[in-house]
């Protein structure tokens, strides 16, 4: 199959309304899109990404009016965050009423829902008479794509088209927020910073990552990583341990190292971080390289996301 990148957005339509698989730009990163109300377009999703049907996928609606029509109720706390963030990168967990099917809530009682900030994204939306189910557009397990060649790199021939909505502005996945209990619970940090969130709605619980959390396999210990091991820790002391080997180095502000050693923000902003993290860590992964080292970043706002991410990619 050719795949197609190209910014149509009628195009896009057609193929979603024929039971096809579009992958499509969102503001965190490329989701794999496919008609969520329809199990068989769901189960090519799965398929498509070699994603085990025990994890879930988010539901992206395009307009409030919807969200009544796949919850069984909105809590006051969701709504208030809805008010606030919505377009934008927070997914909501909650209640789920019976048209979504099974496959997409992994059997669940529960789905996770957002709307996305993306402009092509909402238009698109918002010309569907369904949801689409997205999953980050890469193979289980891989970096998640934040450009159109990304996702071409690694699902071409696997799909008809790519919607081509240049760099994903974010560049991190949307923050989970398990709404479907009284206690607030975070099941994975993301675009929007559980500090902004806890200033609408008070403390929050947060979830810890764990290998075998069949409520959120997105918190999988080994997720978003690149191919080449990756070690997080102080560069200076990696570099002088792994001395006769050949690294690439990922810092936060400043080079610690002559060759392969991108930053991802030199002014130590922590949103162009993110939005640099998963380019770079592919770019790292495409060297001729045996190691990537890898620090942290200040662990506050999106620091909290990007740190997450880099321990999940690395090597315990
Ligand atoms: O920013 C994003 O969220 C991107 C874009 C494309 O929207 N999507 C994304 O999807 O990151 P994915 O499939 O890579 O991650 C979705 C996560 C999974 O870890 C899954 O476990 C969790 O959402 N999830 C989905 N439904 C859930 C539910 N009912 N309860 C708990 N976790 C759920
Ligand atoms: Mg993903």
């Amino acid at each position: 199959m050719e795949t197609i990148i190209s910014g149509d957005i009628n195009r896009a339509a057609e193929l979603l309304r024929a039971g096809s698989l579009v992958a499509i730009p969102t503001e965190t990163v490329y989701g794999l899109a496919g008609n969520a109300l329809d199990t068989p377009c769901v189960a090519k999703i799965f398929a498509a990404k070699n994603r085990p049907s025990f994890d879930p996928l988010i539901v992206h609606i395009g307009s409030l009016e919807t969200l009544n029509d796949f919850v069984t109720e909105v809590p006051e706390a969701a709504l208030k965050l809805i008010q606030i963030f919505w377009p934008g990168p927070l997914t909501l967990v909650l209640k789920k009423k019976s048209v979504i099917p099974d496959l997409v809530t992994s059997g669940q009682e529960t789905v996770a829902i957002r709307m996305p900030a993306h402009p092509l994204a909402l238009e698109l939306l918002n010309k569907l008479d369904f949801p689409l189910a997205a999953p980050s557009a890469n193979p289980f397990g891989y970096i998640s794509p934040t450009t159109a060649n990304h996702v071409n790199a690694q699902l071409n021939g696997g799909i008809p088209m790519i919607l081509d909505g240049g760099p994903c502005k974010v560049g991190l996945e949307s923050t989970i927020l398990d709404c479907s209990k009284a206690q607030l619970r975070v099941l994975r940090a993301g675009g929007i910073s559980i500090e902004d969130i806890e200033k609408i709605v008070g403390k929050v619980d947060i979830a810890n990552s764990s290998s075998s959390n069949p409520s959120a396999p997105g918190m999988l210990e080994n997720h978003y990583s690149p191919r080449k091991p990756l070690y997080l820790g102080n560069p200076q002391e990696l570099i002088r341990e792994f001395s006769e080997e050949k690294i690439a180095v990922l810092s936060f502000e400043k080079k610690y190292h002559e060759h392969n050693n991108l930053i991802l923000s030199a002014k130590g902003d922590l949103a162009e971080a993110a939005q640099n993290l998963f380019g770079f860590l592919r770019q790292l992964d495409q060297l001729n390289v045996d190691k990537i080292i890898a620090e942290e970043v200040p662990n506050i706002g999106l620091g909290r996301a990007i740190n997450d991410r880099l321990r999940r990619a690395s090597k315990k």
